[in-house]
């Protein structure tokens, strides 16, 4: 025989409990619970109006065990993640130095940024200098020698007193001009030969800078990993990180060599993506290749109790193509418009 529904039953059914709480309540099965709110349009219907004279509903005994659980969540000492200095460097990439898309003003502003930020230590993500290889960039190179291209980076990258820039090499580029050549160490040697002490080679293709606080250790990766872009800003390092193994993932991860900006954070590796100093050249542009034009001032915290890095802010300064600095750049006065004009009817 059928069990006729209860106004209480009814009360409950138009509350907020669930099928499971009102099927524990009153000892009917939830499938005649959902059917019977289902009837009363309390699905996808008219909500049931309960019976304004009979307003004592049965108070929901887990709901109301539940609010007795004191809610115990903890908090964490700001000093875990907020106990030490900013560490500061600067870094930049992909400077190709020796091609006529080279932006040495916005590099030499950069680095007029990085004494006035107190920037003592700089690395440099790979691609120093261009290379040469005749059907690739021959129509662009300014030298097309090792001999030649490592003076012209001697003469011209950027030199201020107390810097220091950490370079790597790319295995594309800098390692054109002939196999087994190492190109980063014969910079290092001529440019200290020559009194550059601040020229420093760290590695081919990547360098891993060990960064320290207590008794902790992290990694901060420096690299040039080379192959093509992607139409993601992010998506190259994160395929990176992905492909780390668990005990080598570094806490930062530099990426020159995209010369795309990026920020993103992933597998606990915070990744940098690195601009260039180089106008898109020719063969960027048949590729379809942004070339962006910046560098970063990178600030982080480690923590000593954890070993952590608990803060970090890349600030990347971000540079317009050469035409737009025509005002500032005495050296560039004589440079014709360039295009022809003319007037419509
Ligand atoms: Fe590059
Ligand atoms: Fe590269």
């Amino acid at each position: 025989m059928k069990k006729l529904w209860t106004q209480d039953e009814l009360d409950l059914l138009a509350g907020h409990s669930t099928n499971s709480v009102i099927a524990h309540i009153t000892g009917r099965s939830e499938a005649a619970i959902r059917g019977k709110r289902q009837r009363m349009g309390l699905v996808g219907g008219a909500p049931y109006i309960p019976d304004p004279g009979h307003t004592a509903v049965p108070t929901d005994p887990i709901q109301e065990a539940a609010k007795k659980v004191p809610a115990v969540f903890g908090r964490i000492p700001v000093e875990v993640f907020d106990s030490s200095g900013w560490t500061r460097f600067g870094l930049v990439s992909d400077t190709h130095l020796c091609c006529k898309e080279e932006r040495l003003d916005a590099l030499h502003a950069q680095y007029d940024l990085f004494v006035k930020e107190g920037i003592t230590t700089v690395f440099h993500g790979g691609n120093i200098v261009d290379g040469y290889i005749p059907r690739i960039n021959g129509d662009s190179a300014c030298a097309t020698t090792p001999d030649g291209q490592a003076q012209y980076v001697i003469d011209h990258y950027p030199q201020r007193n107390g810097i220091t820039t950490n370079f790597i090499t790319g295995d594309d580029h800098e390692s054109w001009f002939c196999p087994g050549l190492n190109f980063g160490a014969y910079l290092d040697m001529l440019s200290k030969n020559q009194g550059r002490t601040d020229l420093n080679y760290i590695g081919h293709v990547e360098a891993d800078v060990e960064l320290r606080s207590g008794e902790f250790k992290q990694v901060m990766k420096i690299q040039h990993p080379g192959g093509g872009s992607a139409y993601a800003r992010s998506y190259k390092g994160q395929k990176m990180v992905e492909s780390f193994q668990g005990g080598e993932k570094p806490a930062i991860l530099v990426q020159g060599h995209y010369h795309v900006s990026g920020y993103s954070f992933d597998r606990n590796v915070h990744i940098i993506g690195m601009p260039g100093f180089q106008d898109q050249t020719v063969f960027g542009r048949k590729k379809h290749l942004r070339f962006e034009i910046g560098g970063v001032i990178l600030e982080f915290k480690m923590s000593p109790k954890t070993g952590a890095i608990t803060r970090l802010r890349p600030e990347f300064t971000m540079y317009f193509d050469r035409g737009f600095y025509k005002p500032f750049l005495k050296s560039d006065a004589r440079i014709l418009k360039g295009h022809m004009v003319i007037e419509t009817k």
